[in-house]
């Protein structure tokens, strides 16, 4: 069984699939890790994110990286996404993906391309979103729990522009399959969006 899950940032779709996994006792991959580890080697091997060449260079990274917090920070986001839009960057990760979608039991995976790329083939597919406004205070609320302390408007912007980006790449952009099933967890909290979501899911089983 595979369950692809997709959304723009700051959706609940990285919640909602942990759930997803627990409660279907599949293994989780969140694929948004593996490209904010790329941004964040570009940035330490001092490139540019937009530079294709620095951004392709930057995909060979240890294992380790992923569990480092800098790729939970607020900046590694906009600089996954501006490494994310190289069709050289999204190859190399391409294969990695793939592997844990087919793995013999299946798994959850969530990212912004599961459902049309990655697994196509996927059981039950979920684009979880969010009104901009709701999405910035989760956000926002997050980062002052962290002790990062940011703007609610400047997170919003944020927000908004790398969406727009990740919306409007010519390789594999943001987009609701046409099989998957819309959950907009505005008004939702975390515990009923996740039964939504189960819900969504049985159905397609
Ligand atoms: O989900 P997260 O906010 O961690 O993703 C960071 C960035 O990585 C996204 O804004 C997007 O540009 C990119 N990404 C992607 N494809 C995925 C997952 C993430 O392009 N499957």
């Amino acid at each position: 069984m595979i369950i692809a899950v997709d959304g723009p940032a700051a959706s609940g779709k990285g919640t909602i699939a942990r759930a997803l996994a627990a409660h279907y006792g599949l293994p989780h991959l969140d694929t948004g890790l593996l490209y904010r580890a790329v941004g964040v080697t570009v940035a330490r091997n001092g490139g540019d994110p937009d530079d294709p060449a620095d951004a392709a260079a930057a995909c060979v990274f240890p294992d380790s990286l992923l569990d480092d917090l800098a790729l939970r920070s607020e900046e590694a986001g906009p600089l996954a996404s501006r490494a994310s839009r190289h069709p050289q960057v999204r190859a190399a990760l391409f294969e990695r993906q793939r592997a844990f979608a087919r793995q013999a039991g299946g798994a959850v995976l969530d990212g912004r391309d599961i459902g049309t790329v990655i697994a196509p083939d996927a059981d039950a597919k979920l684009f979880v979103t969010a009104s901009v406004a709701v999405r910035a205070e989760r956000r926002h609320r997050e980062l002052v729990a962290r002790g990062e302390p940011v703007s609610l408007a400047e997170i919003a912007a944020e927000l908004e522009a790398r969406d727009a980006r990740d919306m409007a790449r010519a390789d594999a952009p943001l987009r609701q399959a046409d099989d998957a099933d819309l959950l907009d967890t505005s008004d939702l909290s975390i515990g009923a969006s996740v039964q939504r979501a189960i819900a969504l899911v049985d159905a397609r089983l």
